[in-house]
This record gives C-alpha cells, sequence and structure tokens, in this order.
C-alpha cells in the first residue's frame, strides 16, 4: 500500500471494495479470530467454531507464502493487538481507574469471560455485537456459565442509533461503575473515515459520564502496511469481508490529531513490539502491522 505522508479527508483512495455491503458481512472475521484466540490458549477454546478453523486452514498456505515475503500475517498482528488490549485493560482495572466495559464488536472473542471470571462481581462486562453474532456470543458464553448479572451480551450496531442513543442507552445498565473502557477490536478497519469519526464522538459522549474513561481499540494506519504483499493481502481481505479495507490515516500522527479533535485526552497510539519486554506475542515479526489506541475521556 503506497503510503502518501499527508491528511487523507476523505479514504475513497485508499478503499479496496464492492460497495453497499451487508452490515453483518465482516461476522466471518470473527470466526476466524475466535479461532486464532483458541489456538494461541486464548480463552479455553469453547468460543472457537468448525467455521473459524477451516477460515483458518484455508488461509494458511497464504499466510506462510506471506510470512517468507516478510508481507503481513494475520496471527502475529491478531495476537498482538489482542493480548496490548489485554494488558491495557488489566492495568487500569488494577489501578482502580476501571470497573465497567462495554466491548463493541465483541464477535466470538473470549476476552469477556476471562475478565469476568478473574473480576466476578468487581467488574461488569457488557459485551456486544451485531444480533446474529450477538446471539451466537450468548449461546456459547451461556453453555460455559459465564453470563449473569456482571457479564451480559446484547446486540448493538454501532452504525445505527441516532446521536448514539443506543450505545448511551446500553451505557446507562452499568450505572454503579465508576470507570468505564469501551473497546472496539477488530472493527474500525472495516468502517469508511465518516463512520469511524461519528463512532469515536458517541464513544467519547457515553465515556465523559464516568468519572474515568478509557478507550481502547487496534487501528491498522496505511505506514505500517505499505508493502506490495500488504496491498494484495488487504484487497483480498476487502473484497471477502465485502466492506473493503479502510486506511483512514496515513501516519499515526493523524489519528492521534483526530481523536484529540474528537475531544479525547490524553491519546496514544501504541506500537505492539513497546510491550514486547511485558506482553507475550507482542513482538511477532508482524506485529507492528497494527498500533493499539490508548485514549482517556475527561469528565463531562
Ligand atoms: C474481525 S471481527 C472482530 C471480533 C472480535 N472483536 C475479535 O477481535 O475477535 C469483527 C466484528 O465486528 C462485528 N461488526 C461488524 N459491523 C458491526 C457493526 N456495525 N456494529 C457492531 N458490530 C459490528 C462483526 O459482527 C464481527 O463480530
Amino acid at each position: 500500500m503506497a503510503a502518501k505522508r499527508s491528511t487523507m479527508h476523505d479514504d475513497e483512495g485508499m478503499r479496496l471494495s464492492r460497495s453497499r455491503p451487508r452490515p453483518d458481512s465482516i461476522s466471518p472475521t470473527a470466526h476466524y479470530t475466535g479461532y486464532v484466540w483458541a489456538r494461541n490458549g486464548l480463552g479455553d477454546g469453547a468460543l472457537a467454531t468448525a467455521r473459524g478453523k477451516w477460515y483458518y486452514r484455508a488461509l494458511q498456505p497464504a499466510m506462510a507464502l506471506s510470512r517468507m515475503a516478510g508481507g503481513p500475517v494475520l496471527e502475529d498482528f491478531l495476537l498482538a493487538r489482542h493480548r496490548v488490549i489485554d494488558h491495557l485493560l488489566s492495568a487500569a482495572i488494577d489501578a482502580g481507574q476501571v470497573d465497567g466495559v462495554l466491548e463493541l464488536a465483541s464477535g466470538m472473542s473470549p476476552r469477556g469471560h476471562g475478565f469476568a471470571r478473574r473480576h466476578g462481581s468487581a467488574i461488569d462486562y457488557v459485551e456486544t455485537d451485531l444480533p446474529d453474532m450477538a446471539a451466537r456470543k450468548r449461546r456459547a458464553l451461556d453453555r460455559i456459565g459465564s453470563l449473569g448479572p456482571h457479564h451480559r451480551v446484547e446486540s448493538l450496531d454501532v452504525l445505527r442509533g441516532h446521536g448514539g442513543n443506543d450505545l448511551l442507552a446500553l451505557a446507562g445498565q452499568l450505572t454503579s461503575a465508576k470507570g468505564l473502557a469501551v473497546i472496539s477490536e477488530g472493527l474500525l478497519n472495516y468502517l469508511p473515515t465518516d463512520a469511524v469519526r461519528t463512532l469515536w464522538s458517541r464513544v467519547l459522549a457515553v465515556l465523559g459520564r464516568f468519572d474515568t474513561g478509557l478507550y481502547l481499540s487496534d487501528l491498522h494506519v496505511a505506514e505500517d502496511n505499505r508493502g506490495p504483499v500488504d496491498a494484495l493481502g488487504a484487497m483480498l481481505l476487502g473484497r471477502f469481508v465485502g466492506t473493503g479495507l479502510h486506511f483512514h490515516f496515513t501516519i499515526p500522527e493523524e489519528a492521534e490529531k483526530a481523536l484529540s479533535a474528537t475531544g479525547f485526552d490524553p491519546v496514544r497510539l501504541h506500537l505492539p513490539s513497546a510491550f514486547a519486554e511485558r506482553v507475550p506475542d507482542a513482538n511477532r515479526p508482524a506485529a507492528d502491522r497494527v498500533r493499539v489506541i490508548s485514549a482517556g475521556a475527561p469528565r463531562r
């Protein structure tokens, strides 16, 4: 992906997509990531699906070739982003800054189960996704007995709801929390720039209701993904999900500026390798294809 060092007001030029995808066309990726988490010992495997295993196996030859060519390897940056987000969330909970978590587009991720099991009634964890995926997740979590008053799964389309009312309504269920973390993992690069900006404004409005607010997410910027193999991988994945892959920002500083302009403070875009000493998998060869956003939200 040839990345220019200039602000992009419109990501059309960086978008590789079919037009008008259905919102749930991204959902198959949650099966793939769910299988990656399970095969690497994250969660107890109960959330992995046969479909995820099939996707994983189908992509293995391409991933092996990409690794040989020094290109992107999904498993590397998926694990890196997931573990760094876990690490930052754990740190905020342990520091007493966060006692409520609202995870957007949680797919078949084991994070909610893991944190709910570890922290029990000390935190409230609400996972959300599109209706079909949320129902699948609820069934899977129900089977392993994870759900209860402190761990729930709700339907939420992050692109719907006027003025963020759906998100605000869900956050309203977390009234006992003093500090809230909102997480969006594996979502932003499937959304066009205007949707990301709208989502960030909604997240900020939600977080501003709490004493402390923390936003954690992964984000791919063009500069970190500009080799020819990266471009091919992005095109194929974008076509598979039908939404395209969007590189909204050329360099990380642009994303930091956009988050600051939205009202987040402080704002950091971390490279996973910065955590190599403390976080497993953060130093995998292709880990730094992704950045991890950690952004605070002032109380309003
Ligand atoms: C790549 S998966 C990531 C799942 C999970 N966060 C993980 O990292 O394993 C993308 C997820 O985004 C969800 N998704 C796509 N569009 C969405 C939307 N408009 N609102 C909420 N979730 C959405 C999909 O259903 C899917 O579960």
